[in-house]
């Protein structure tokens, strides 16, 4: 496969953040980029690596108006012996190629997936942090170009893939955190778009996000959009609750997105013996459990976040405590196996890793 490579000259790259506490979240991108253009002449075309730069779009390009977008996230870690790995990238290419189905967008070849982010994680193998718990997060993207604003799928598409070094998620790092249970607003609803992983369910995220975090608390707990009974997701992660000895979590029905952390913590689990459900639960039968003390964890699990213990939920303006509000075990002892594989620390019996090739 054909890449071309041109690389950012010495006096135009980017001075690297330190790796400590203040790295955040997305807020720093490494020298280089990935991009290819489809069109229906020629399909995928035009594959190359350039500095880092801003795209030149007309204002009539469709992504802009329809949100013809879709979009992945995984993350490539540091080993102590140097060595980078990616985790599961197979997973993000089979979810980017869903996405693509739901939103009219032309598909992409595993293989060119998988050597784009090879070859750009290589080139900026320099920026990959080599502090446990940081990363560099990595970012396919697929848009709709065409200039156009009548209303139909676009024709031209671009992918591309951006990275940058990223620490914790959440500024409290990993610590429990409060989350409101949204009684007003939807993510997604049946038949929409919340199994895709695009831009306009995270924009419907914003404003329940907005009133939460105006109201103290950090997340949002989803509930299904037809009777606001059923939970779905909570933030921008898939939800987990440790009842009665059991792990349960929503099942995929259409609405929720298929995270490649969520199937981690399934296969996981499992492997410990662990009874796991893929079960609808009420947010009454959270509650009952919560009252008779049979809920012992909740948390979230996404590749960003990894695993956030859910402290508090708020539900019509009460607060009910999670276990002791702390952090519980098997949230501890999944985010320690986890980023333990992800950082080859411990034994990966599932293959899920694999290297960058740094020839
Ligand atoms: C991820 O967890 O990788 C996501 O894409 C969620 C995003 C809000 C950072």
């Amino acid at each position: 496969m054909e890449i071309s490579i041109q690389q950012a000259v010495t006096n135009n790259r980017r001075e690297k953040p330190p790796t400590d506490a203040t790295l955040g979240f997305g807020k720093y991108y490494s020298d280089h980029m990935f991009t290819m253009a489809w069109n229906p002449e020629n399909k995928w075309h035009d594959l190359k690596i350039t500095p880092f730069a801003p795209f030149n779009l007309s204002p009539a390009t469709m992504v802009l108006h329809y949100g013809q977008t879709i979009f992945e996230g995984l993350k490539a870690y540091r080993t102590e012996t140097g060595r980078i790995n990616l985790f599961r990238p197979e997973k993000n290419w089979e979810r980017l190629n869903q996405s693509a189905a739901r939103l009219v967008m032309p598909e992409i070849d595993q293989e060119v997936f998988l050597t784009a982010i090879q070859r750009l994680v290589a080139l900026d193998r320099d920026w990959v942090p080599d502090s446990y718990g940081a990363s560099l997060y990595i970012r396919p993207t697929l848009i709709g170009t065409e200039p156009f604003i009548g209303l139909k799928p676009s024709s031209t598409f671009l992918f591309f893939i951006i990275t940058g070094p990223v620490g914790a998620y959440y500024p409290g790092g990993f610590n429990p955190v409060s989350i409101q249970v949204c009684e007003r607003y939807s993510r997604a609803g049946p038949g929409g778009l919340g199994e895709a992983k695009t831009a306009a369910n995270y924009a419907a995220s914003l404003l329940a996000q907005k009133e939460a975090s105006g109201q103290g608390f950090n997340q949002v707990l989803w509930l299904d959009a037809c009777e606001r009974k059923y939970l779905e997701e909570v933030g921008s992660m898939n939800i987990f609750l440790k009842i009665k000895g059991t792990l349960i979590t929503p099942p995929l029905g259409g609405s929720i997105l298929g995270g490649v952390t969520r199937d981690s913590v399934i296969r996981l689990a499992k492997s410990w013996n662990i009874p796991v459900e893929e079960n609808r639960i009420s947010i009454e039968e959270v509650l009952e459990a919560q009252r008779n003390g049979t809920l012992e964890e909740i948390f979230g699990a996404g590749t960003a976040a990894v695993i956030s213990p859910v402290g508090l939920l708020n539900y019509k303006g009460e607060s009910h405590p999670i276990g002791d509000g702390k952090t519980g075990t098997l949230a501890h002892q999944l985010f320690d196996e986890i980023m333990g594989i992800q950082y080859s620390l411990k034994p990966d019996p599932f293959q899920w890793v694999s290297p960058i090739h740094l020839e």
